[in-house]
């Protein structure tokens, strides 16, 4: 009993409250699991630091596509545009409630994308930051 309410504590911290679908939630959950598990230092995924994460460029990946706005738009209420032209809806789920409801989708495209952008698959803490960024557009 004890244990499991350190351990709803606990997600309580990283996983703050929101109308998120059970979907969306249990993902962040998944994450944050990783992300305690490649640092002992992990304790809560930061939008402010997924936000930064997301709009910045980073070297390492394919030079043509130096950051996922690139491809995702200025903003994530806006839409984006891929490599090919074709339109990407926007990322915010205010915009596209949908989102991150397919764990498998949203590894797939993580993996893609982190791989093109950073030349790297992204940690379960940069996916955690950048999902609760967007979770809260
Ligand atoms: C080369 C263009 C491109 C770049 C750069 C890019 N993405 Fe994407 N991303 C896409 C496309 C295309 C899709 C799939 C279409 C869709 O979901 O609308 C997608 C989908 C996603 C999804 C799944 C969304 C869902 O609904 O499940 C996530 C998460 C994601 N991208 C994160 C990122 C992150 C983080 C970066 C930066 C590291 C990034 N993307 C950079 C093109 C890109």
């Amino acid at each position: 009993m004890k244990a499991f309410i350190v351990w709803m504590v606990g997600l309580a911290t990283v996983v703050p409250q929101h109308a998120w679908s059970g979907e969306q939630a249990s993902l962040l959950e998944k994450y944050a699991r990783q992300a305690r598990q490649e640092s002992p230092d992990f304790t809560v995924f930061q939008p402010q630091r997924g936000e930064l994460f997301f709009t910045s460029r980073h070297s390492g990946g394919k030079p043509d596509t130096p950051a996922c706005t690139t491809c995702h738009g200025a903003t994530p209420t806006s839409s984006g545009m891929t490599r090919a032209n074709k339109p990407i809806e926007p990322m915010a789920i205010s915009k596209t409630p949908s989102r991150f409801a397919d764990p498998d989708k949203v590894e797939k495209w993580f993996g893609r994308n982190c791989d093109s952008v950073l030349g790297r698959p992204c940690t379960a803490q940069e996916k955690g930051d950048v999902l609760v960024y967007l979770l809260k557009q």
